[in-house]
């Protein structure tokens, strides 16, 4: 029946086909129309809503929901959607109590639990063998629990759909959602400011968890990669993720080879994974080091520079932030010996592998990046334990979905984000082990590529180009410029935006991925009647512009919203 009728109308093929495979953070529970209609998410555990009954927790409003309306309504969660949810009592946790607070188990959830997060080259060979395949369960088991939301136009209050997806896409999925940057904003709820490396320390507690109940795997952790051990991705194999070819694809031998990406491309704003096609999917691409302005991984000089910040953030608590450790971290605030280098620390490593990784907010996609992360909130966690006296940043100037009492999207229970400060891993139930190999007292002896680099620029800035990317980008080239010719006159529209703005788009449309989906994309619609929706980056806007000024209404919502620079 569905698909009969997705025949009738390549339009609505086009949305539905790419709706399909994408997803969000709701219980499923709470994406009925009765349940949006009453605007109470409360789904019954053990026959009560939020297991009242078995005194878990209570069905109750929250503040959002006196808050005014965004502009764009993922803002102020869960603000939009509901006005009452689940309040969990003691240790019980999840979007109707029935589950426990991350290092609780056991039907009261009385009993600690504590895992130890490992170096992933320290796990055993049947630890990361057990740890890959659950990744792959994962990836290939729906979500039972949760469903996706798709969009394209979250300036719309109601405008959006909810979609099945896989326990692991549900993940990936959750980070597009929070990752990228709000219509009429500049940002999101997940970067570029203080809320940055809580909301991913509640991320992974969260697919971890995910995926615990899921396999039954109890033991299940996230390693970490530390990247300061290597000078290269030492984690490129088939051994862990995949050697990769000069296509940036992953090697057949690996089980990576065959994922696909969710929400692939990079949307205009205001559109949430409309755009992914199951006839065309993206697999995972990484070019470790290709990229000759983001050819070195950070250093322990960087580590230990960044960690030696004092201030957790500073005005205005964005990426232009100085003396912030969390500006530093994230890595739009160069340490002192790498100026010569666009980003550093955790932008650095997404830069490097050149790939899926270097797209947010769709990164999650590829497995490396919860290592990636786990590595950060390592370095998270030490730094809070040399500052106990600091504290998360409470000002006007902090953007208002990353405030400390704002809460974290799109997390249920409601958490706010300054609600893991001063909640240590120990009492989350984890902690880090120290590699096994301690570092030679000498220090730190790997070699920065870019220093190379840069010695020899001429040479460097060519020859990467034709041995990367092959034939295989010859065509890509075409096709890009096809979809760039094509797609000019819209893009006239977007001449006010910033400038920066600006060359993310021209980043954007250059990049493989794009392109690859722009012929994709210009083939159906080619054969459709109904250019008009979905040709050049299917803008809803762009057919009816309309004014999205009421926020900061400066040219970024006209702008196409690509976010690559993390
Ligand atoms: C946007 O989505 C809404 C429902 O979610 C739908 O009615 C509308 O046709 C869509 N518009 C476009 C341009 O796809
Ligand atoms: C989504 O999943 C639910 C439960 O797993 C199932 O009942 C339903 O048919 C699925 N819907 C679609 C469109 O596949
Ligand atoms: C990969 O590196 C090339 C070469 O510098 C660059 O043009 C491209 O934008 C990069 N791709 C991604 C996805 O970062
Ligand atoms: C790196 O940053 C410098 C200074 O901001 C800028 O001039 C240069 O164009 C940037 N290079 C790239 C490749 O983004
Ligand atoms: C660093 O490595 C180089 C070459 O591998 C070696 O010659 C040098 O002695 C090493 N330095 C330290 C401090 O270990």
């Amino acid at each position: 029946m569905w698909l009969s009728f997705q025949g009738f109308c390549l339009v609505l093929l086009l949305c539905l086909m790419s709706l399909r495979d994408v997803e969000a953070q709701f219980p499923r529970a709470c994406t009925t129309p009765e349940v949006l209609q009453t605007r109470m998410c409360c789904p019954l555990w053990n026959g009560s809503p939020c297991g009242f009954s078995s005194g878990r927790g209570v069905c109750a409003p929250h503040p959002a929901r006196d808050l005014p309306k965004p502009v764009d309504y993922r803002v102020n969660w869960p603000r939009v959607f509901y006005d009452s949810v689940c309040t969990c009592w003691g240790n019980y946790d999840g979007f109707d109590c029935g589950q426990c607070l991350p290092g609780w188990r056991g039907p009261q959830c009385l009993q600690r639990y504590h895992v130890e997060r490992k170096e992933i080259t320290d796990l055993t060979d049947s630890e990361r063998e057990t740890f890959l395949s659950n990744l792959h369960q994962a990836k290939q088991s729906p979500s039972s629990r949760y469903m996706i939301l798709t969009s394209n136009d979250t300036t719309v209050d109601g405008n959006y759909a909810f979609h099945n997806t896989s326990v692991y896409d549900l993940y990936v999925w959750m980070h597009y959602y929070s990752a990228k940057s709000y219509a009429g904003s500049e940002s999101n709820a997940a970067h570029r400011g203080p809320a940055f490396l809580f909301w991913h320390r509640m991320f992974l507690l969260f697919i971890e968890r995910e995926i615990r109940e899921l396999t039954g795997n109890q033991d299940f952790y996230i390693p970490y990669w530390d990247w300061t051990r290597t000078n290269h991705c030492n984690i490129c194999t088939n051994k862990y993720f995949g050697g990769v070819g000069q296509d940036g694809r992953i090697d057949s031998a690996s089980l990576f080879r065959k994922w696909k990406t969710i929400c692939p491309f990079q949307e205009s704003l205001g559109i949430i994974c409309i755009h992914t096609d199951a006839s065309a999917p993206a697999y995972l691409i990484r070019n470790p080091g290709k990229d000759p302005i983001y050819n070195t991984l950070p250093t322990t000089g960087d580590v230990e520079d960044t960690m030696a910040t004092p201030l957790f953030d500073t005005p205005p608590f964005d990426k232009t932030s100085r003396n912030s450790f969390r500006n530093k971290l994230e890595g739009f605030e160069m340490p002192d010996d790498s100026r010569h280098l666009n980003a550093s620390m955790h932008n650095l490593v997404h830069r490097y592998l050149n790939g899926t990784m270097s797209l947010v907010p769709t990164a999650a996609n590829d497995p490396i990046f919860m290592l990636h992360h786990s590595f950060i909130d390592k370095l998270l966690e030490r730094w809070l334990q040399d500052h106990g006296e600091a504290t998360y940043p409470d000002s006007d100037q902090v953007p208002p979905a990353q405030r400390a009492q704002a809460y974290m999207a799109p997390f249920l229970p409601l958490r706010t984000n300054n609600y893991y400060w001063g909640r240590d891993t120990n009492s989350l139930g984890y902690s880090y082990r120290e590699h096994s190999l301690p570092r030679s007292g000498a220090g730190h002896n790997v070699t920065r590529h870019a220093e190379e680099f840069l010695k020899e620029p001429s040479a460097g800035g060519v020859q990467w180009q034709w041995p990367v990317l092959g034939v295989f980008s010859v065509v890509l080239l075409c096709v890009s410029v096809g979809a760039a010719i094509k797609c000019k006159g819209k893009r006239q529209q977007t001449q006010d935006a910033p400038t920066e703005e600006k060359e993310s788009e021209f980043d954007y449309r250059s990049n493989s991925l794009y392109a690859v989906w722009a012929k994709e994309r210009n083939g159906t619609i080619d054969k459709s009647s109904s250019t008009h929706v979905a040709s050049c980056g299917a803008h809803p806007h762009d057919a009816a512009p309309r004014s999205l000024s009421e926020g900061r209404g400066d040219g970024v919502d006209s702008a196409v919203n690509v976010e690559i620079d993390l």
